[in-house]
């Protein structure tokens, strides 16, 4: 059996090299070495990274690196890359990759490559998406399409949102295209409220296309259309699925063969965004800008597979992570995106990430006796400054934060961009280097007041430049987080492409179900709350 990770003599080194920096200051750091801006600093795939300003030296660095070698780090990838079954508690490939091939090269799983059948699905979801754009795609009563609703939820909800709201810029107007994903009626309700069936196409996006919340919105949206429109037959013209599953699919009255996405079970998830899972985003920015999407996904991809790790992206970001997690004692992350557009990719990341790496036993099966993925959070700049950047500033937790930031603004008003990414620059600089008791004093302060004004820096922050947010410029950034949470899995030795975490209360959920409206009164066989709950719901649910 593998040793622990943490058993590992480059493990150990890293303790000991964390214990000596801990006492070390950013200030320090800057001052005994005049090139550091230049020396942790790497670019790929129109993503500049500043990584200087975090509590590492050159020693440390490369400690990190012997660690991730000791991993077999590359192996792991190149395992990934070749379609070998890597997510072994599942038994599959793990092949997102291949959905933004554009190599032409073939990418074998199992013998067989997939590359035509990926061709294939993306040029008739083209077709598709052209129609509905142009309005060849006409609704039961002969009218154009308007709204895409779609229907779906985690890994089938939160990327394609993400995008259409990052990329609205480049986004055909005319369409108005909603995403439903909770099973709080109040997200159909809203999203419905002022639509006009007739104009309306529903997207049912799940890959298992057995979720309850999908499946539950998705046959009130058909009961919503059937009411107004008063024909079966109008379903096959404004409902389409996009699934791995062609048999549920047709038992919910989808025909699969003509109004059926696939895709396959080498794509998590939540690794989704480039399949079928895309349409919805494929409708609202056309197929020119979304091959231009996954252009950018491919580059990252390349880079990620062929960079050494001294210059790899996914692989720094993520030896940071892993340093702070594991020998600095910080328990989250904060992504802060200066960018309006981006305001769902904290929400988007957070699926990616923790859902990945939020495991405790490593692939031996064994309880770690470490620390792995950590809470990841985040809201665009500058919000989250006069909200809570007090508590990274000042509070007693180590947060490191990565700032995500652009050139040029896709709306160029006045000087909104200038002043927005001053504050970006400022908040690095300021939480790198603080202001010493000694400066607030000669500032003038009273005295009294100095400890409160007092900051003491030495917050760890990577900064991620790009000079636009074009569909290229998000595809790399999407694919470089996709590639830190891999490579965290290894670090940590997870399985970061299973989510068995999330079945238990699924199932507990079907059984309370039952008990909520059930008739009379049901015996309670659960905890001494849960009982009292359901028990206080059941008298008061009808209000
Ligand atoms: O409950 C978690 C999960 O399985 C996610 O991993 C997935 O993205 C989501 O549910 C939705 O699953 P599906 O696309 O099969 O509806």
């Amino acid at each position: 059996m593998n040793p622990r990770r943490n058993e590992l003599v480059e493990w150990k080194a890293l303790s000991q090299r964390a214990a000596a920096l801990r006492g070390q200051h950013l200030r320090a750091l800057f001052a005994a070495d005049p090139d550091r801006a230049g020396r942790f600093s790497a670019e790929a795939a129109g993503w500049f990274l500043d990584y200087s300003k975090n509590r590492i030296d050159q020693e440390a660095l490369g400690l990190l690196l012997a660690y991730a070698r000791a991993c077999r780090l590359e192996a792991e990838r190149d395992a990934m890359f070749s379609g070998e079954a890597v997510n072994r508690t599942e038994g599959r490939a793990v092949l997102h990759v291949a959905l933004r091939d554009r190599s032409g090269r073939p990418v074998r799983v199992g013998g067989q490559d997939v590359m035509p059948e990926v061709r294939r699905v993306l040029g008739r979801m083209a077709e598709f998406a052209e129609a509905v754009r142009g309005g060849a795609w006409l609704g039961h009563t002969g009218k154009r399409v308007r709204n895409v609703v779609n229907i779906g939820i985690g890994g089938s909800d939160l990327g394609p949102a993400m995008v259409t709201e990052a990329l609205r810029s480049y986004a055909e107007r005319g369409l108005c295209v909603r995403f439903v994903s909770n099973v709080d009626a109040t997200h159909f309700a809203e999203a419905v409220r002022d639509l006009d069936a007739e104009e309306t196409l529903f997207l049912v996006a799940s890959k298992t296309f057995t979720t309850q919340e999908t499946l539950t919105n998705a046959r009130t949206a058909r009961a919503w259309l059937l009411a107004r429109l008063r024909d079966e037959r109008a379903v096959a013209r404004h409902f389409a699925a996009l699934s791995t599953n062609a048999a549920l699919v047709a038992e919910f009255g989808i025909d699969a063969q003509r109004n059926m996405f696939p895709f396959w079970d080498w794509v998590g998830g939540r690794y989704s965004l480039c399949s079928a899972i895309g349409l919805p985003v494929m409708i609202a920015i056309g197929p020119g800008r979304f091959g231009e999407l996954l252009d950018g996904f491919h580059a990252m991809d390349r880079h990620f597979a062929e960079a050494p790790l001294e210059r790899n992206l996914p692989a720094l970001l993520a030896l940071l992570g892993f340093w702070y997690a594991d020998f600095l004692g910080a328990e989250s992350h904060a992504v802060l995106p200066y960018d309006q557009y981006l305001a769902r990719l904290p929400a988007y990341l957070q699926q990616a990430d923790m859902e990945s790496n939020g495991k405790g036993v490593d692939r031996a099966g064994r309880r770690v006796a470490y620390p792995t993925g950590p809470v990841l959070w985040g809201e665009p700049g500058t919000n989250g400054q006069h909200a809570f950047y007090q508590l990274i500033h000042q509070g007693t937790r180590l947060v490191p934060c990565d700032f995500i930031g652009f050139c040029r603004s896709r709306n160029p008003l006045g000087d909104h961009h200038d002043k927005l990414m001053a504050n970006l620059f400022a908040q690095t600089e300021a939480l790198a280097f603080g202001r010493t008791e000694a400066e607030v004093a000669a500032a003038g302060t009273p005295p009294a007041l100095v400890p409160f004004k007092t900051f003491e820096g030495n917050r760890p922050t990577n900064t991620l430049l790009a000079e636009e947010l074009t569909p290229a410029a998000l595809g790399a950034l999407v694919a470089l987080y996709e590639h830190k949470i891999f490579c965290q899995g290894i670090l940590w030795d997870v399985y970061s492409f299973d989510q068995w975490g999330v079945e238990l209360g699924k199932q507990l959920a079907g059984t309370v179900l039952k008990e909520l409206t059930a008739p009379g009164d049901p015996e309670l066989r659960h905890d001494g709350s849960t009982n009292a709950l359901i028990a206080r719901y059941r008298r008061l649910r009808r209000g």
